[in-house]
């Protein structure tokens, strides 16, 4: 594969002087882009200032041949950076918002500049940098923006009500800056790193930190940033090594005959809150007002248990797939309907539900139940009144099976979910039943499938 290049791309990283940023400048200065490396040089809760660290960067990328110039000012002041990049070396292609700092304090103890000064460099600094850089990036219909966001501001961490709110903000920006960007040829992202920086030395081990290589960050911000890469509007957690995209899911929501009362929502507050069999990914703000204006539509498939995906299918969860749980289902029928189950039945009297998904979170895909009270005990598919419900992903449910992952722990890691009466629960196992293995397959050939 030919490497991503660069060449006579200029690029701004506000940030560079440390942590990520920094490896972000020496990145692309190797790939050929002329760097602009910004950085206030302050501590990380955001005091003083100095030009020592964006000038090391500078120096550290011209001794390995690259080009760069550094700036010392505050993300708050944008214009200059961008000024910086226009006067040194003519244009803006690519700009990377990655200055940060933290300022973590619990909501009742925080202080108005504790929250201010948070804002200012994370979301106030995102805008004035992209603000600054967006009239030439539209004028010459190109451009490239990551912002960085973070898993603070997508889940909210105690103690970061300020960096939560900036970094969830900043990737509203994104959102609303990529749809303004698109016909310009102009991306915007938003990352969610996790990495070993200044940052999280002091809430993070020294084991733990030695996998968070601020370098493993560095390729997808690369790649979302190549003229070759189309993406946009989206957000990435990563680390590790690990890159993931993530998206928005609505439940299948409830129509209320109107006019209706508090007391109707908490009736169907399970219907209104729960995330149940269908999901929907919104794509765009204005989705939602296709259930509004087609509520005879919705009513009726909510009657019949079906419903319609608001956005294209691709992001829709299989449900025609071939469960490895269905074979193995297949296999305990067929020990059951021989009747070399009988033995089960006074010692486990329970009837359980297994609803089989493909993801953690994901729509059930496929149910069965499994009778070991009556008669020689059945197994069949749907829902039943049950003692307990079990819902695992489908590969999960074939390592437990397999006797590759311990049921507790699944439970504990919460793999494996119950509801219902637990010490019920606790007397159904798989290996009550043959295990999955290509003899008792054999075996029991009805369970072929
Ligand atoms: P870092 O502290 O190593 O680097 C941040 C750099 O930004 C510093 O060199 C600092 O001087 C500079 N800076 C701070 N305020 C500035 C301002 N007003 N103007 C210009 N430069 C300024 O931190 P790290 O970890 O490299 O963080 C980079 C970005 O990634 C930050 O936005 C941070 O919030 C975000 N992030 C980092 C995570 C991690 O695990 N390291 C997790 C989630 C987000």
């Amino acid at each position: 594969m030919s490497s991503l290049r660069f060449d006579g791309k200029v690029v701004v990283i506000t940030g560079a002087g440390n942590g990520l940023g920094k490896e972000y400048a020496l990145f692309y200065g190797k790939r050929g882009a002329k760097v602009v490396v910004n950085d206030l040089g302050g501590s990380m809760k955001g005091t003083g200032a100095s030009s020592s660290a964006a000038d090391k960067v500078v120096e550290e990328i011209k001794a390995a041949g690259g080009i760069a110039v550094a700036n010392y000012d505050s993300v708050e002041f944008g214009e200059r950076i961008i000024e910086t990049a226009i006067k040194t070396f003519g244009k803006i292609d690519i700009l990377i918002n990655n200055a940060g700092i933290l300022r973590d304090v619990s909501f009742e103890k925080m202080k108005d500049e504790d929250w201010d000064l948070i804002y200012k460099v994370h979301l106030k600094g995102t805008y004035a940098c992209s603000k600054a850089a967006w009239p030439y990036m539209r004028e010459q219909k190109y451009g490239r923006i990551i912002n960085t966001s973070s898993a603070s501001g997508l889940y909210g961490v105690f103690g970061q009500t300020n960096y939560s709110t900036a970094k969830l903000a900043t990737h509203g920006l994104t959102l609303a800056l990529s749809r303004e960007g698109l016909k310009r040829n102009i991306f915007v992202n938003s990352i969610c790193p996790v990495a070993a920086s200044r940052l999280t030395e002091t809430v993070m081990s020294k084991e733990v930190l030695s996998s968070l290589k601020p370098d493993y960050i560095v390729p997808l911000v690369a790649w979302l940033s190549h003229e070759d890469c189309k993406e946009t509007g989206s957000v990435f957690e990563l680390g590790a090594g690990y890159i993931s995209k993530l998206r928005w899911q609505r439940n299948q929501g409830y129509f209320f005959d109107t006019p209706f009362t508090p007391e109707d929502v908490k009736e169907k507050w399970d219907e209104v809150s729960g995330f149940g069999s269908v999901v929907y990914h919104p794509q765009t703000s204005s989705e939602i007002f296709e259930i509004f204006f087609n509520k005879e539509e919705f009513v009726k498939q909510q009657k019949e248990g079906k419903t319609k995906s608001t956005s294209p299918s691709q992001n829709a969860q299989p449900t025609n797939v071939t469960l490895k749980a269905e074979k193995i289902f297949n296999l305990m029928r067929a020990f059951l309907d021989r009747g070399e189950g009988k033995d089960l039945i006074p010692k486990v009297q329970g009837v359980f539900n297994f609803e089989i998904i493909l993801q953690k979170g994901g729509p059930v895909i496929k149910s069965w139940v499994i009778d070991l009270k009556n008669g020689q005990g059945s197994i069949k598919e749907g829902k039943e009144q049950a003692d307990a419900t079990f819902n695992m992903i489908d590969d999960e449910f074939e390592r437990v099976c397999q006797g590759k992952l311990q049921a507790n722990e699944a439970f504990l890691k919460g793999i494996m979910k119950i509801k219902g009466n637990m010490k019920k629960a606790t007397l159904f196992t798989p290996s009550l039943f043959p295990a999955p293995t290509p003899e008792n397959f054999a075996k029991y050939s009805q369970a072929k499938l």
